[in-house]
C-alpha cells in the first residue's frame, strides 16, 4: 500500500513573519491528525526558520529546487547539502514554472533528480504536458518523454523513493483541472513507463502524485482514483484553512479506497 503524501509548493509567496506563522498553524491543525505523508515546499529564505517550527511534528520540509553539485562556483544557487543542513527532506525537480521560465532542460532535471536520490533528499520529479501538446494529442508521449528523460541512470534501489508529480501545465494556476479520470490515465501510462524501464514491482511501489488547480473541492475526486497516490498543491497550500481540508479530505477519500 502506497503511503499517500500531500505537498504544499509555496512558490515565491510568503515573506518569513507570514512563512513561519503558517507553518505554525499548521502544526496545531494537523496535530494528532492521521495525515499520511505532508511536505512543505517554503521559498530558501524562510526554510530555516520554518524547518524550527515544524520540528517535531509530522510535517516534513522539502525546498523548491537546487543545485546538483555540493559547492563551488555556482552564483544564486542552492546545494543538496545545505538543504540537508536544514532539515530538508524533499525536493521539487523540474516544476513547469522551472522548465519553461528558467531553461531546465530533461537532461538539467535528470542531473537534479539523481543528485537528490543520491544524497539521501526525496526528488519530486514534475512532468505535464502543454495545453497546445494536450490539443495536439501528445500528452502520452510528452509525458512518456518528460519520465524517461528525469530518471536516467536512477538505479531500482533510488527510483522507489522518488515521488512523480503529474501537472499538466494547462492547469497550474488556472482553475482548469484535469478530470479524475483523465489524471488517471495519465498516472497509470507513468506507471507503464516505470514497469518498461524498471519493472512491475517498482511500478506499483512508485508514489505518483496529481498537481494543477487542487482545491478543498475537488481533492475527493482526485483521490479516489486508483493510481494517484497525492497531491502538489500551489495556491490552496499557502493558507492554512485551504491546505489543511485538503489534507483531511484526501486521506478520508484514500481510506476509502
Ligand atoms: P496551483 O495549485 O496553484 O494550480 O499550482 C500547482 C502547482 O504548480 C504545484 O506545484
Amino acid at each position: 500500500m502506497r503511503n499517500p503524501i500531500i505537498v504544499g509548493n509555496w512558490k515565491m509567496n510568503l515573506l518569513l513573519e507570514e512563512a513561519t506563522h503558517l507553518a505554525l498553524s499548521l502544526v496545531r491543525e494537523l496535530d494528532g491528525i492521521e495525515a499520511g505523508e505532508v511536505v512543505i515546499c517554503p521559498p530558501y529564505t524562510s526554510l530555516s526558520e520554518v524547518s524550527k517550527r515544524i520540528s517535531g511534528s509530522s510535517i516534513r520540509l522539502g525546498a523548491q529546487n537546487m543545485h546538483w553539485e555540493d559547492r563551488g562556483a555556482y552564483t544564486g544557487e542552492i546545494s543538496p547539502q545545505f538543504l540537508l543542513d536544514i532539515g530538508c527532506q524533499y525536493v521539487i525537480i523540474g516544476h513547469s514554472e522551472r522548465r519553461q521560465q528558467f531553461g531546465e532542460t530533461g537532461e538539467v532535471v535528470n542531473r537534479k533528480a539523481k543528485s537528490a536520490v543520491s544524497k539521501g533528499i526525496i526528488p519530486i520529479v514534475c512532468v505535464g504536458e502543454t495545453l497546445f501538446e494536450r490539443k495536439e494529442g501528445k500528452t502520452e508521449e510528452v509525458v512518456r518523454r518528460g519520465v524517461e528523460a528525469s530518471l536516467k541512470g536512477i538505479s531500482r534501489e533510488e527510483i522507489v523513493k522518488v515521488v512523480i508529480a503529474y501537472e499538466p501545465v494547462w492547469a497550474i494556476g488556472t482553475g482548469n483541472t484535469a478530470s479524475p479520470e483523465d489524471a488517471n490515465a495519465v498516472h497509470r501510462l507513468i506507471r507503464q513507463v516505470l514497469t518498461h524501464l524498471y519493472d512491475e514491482e517498482v511500478a506499483q511501489e512508485v508514489r505518483i502524485q496529481y498537481g494543477g488547480s487542487v482545491t478543498p473541492e475537488n481533492i475527493e475526486g482526485i483521490m479516489k482514483e486508483p493510481e494517484i497516490d497525492g497531491a502538489l498543491v500551489g495556491g490552496a497550500s499557502i493558507q492554512s484553512g485551504s491546505f489543511v481540508k485538503i489534507i483531511k479530505t484526501a486521506m478520508k477519500a484514500r481510506s476509502r479506497k
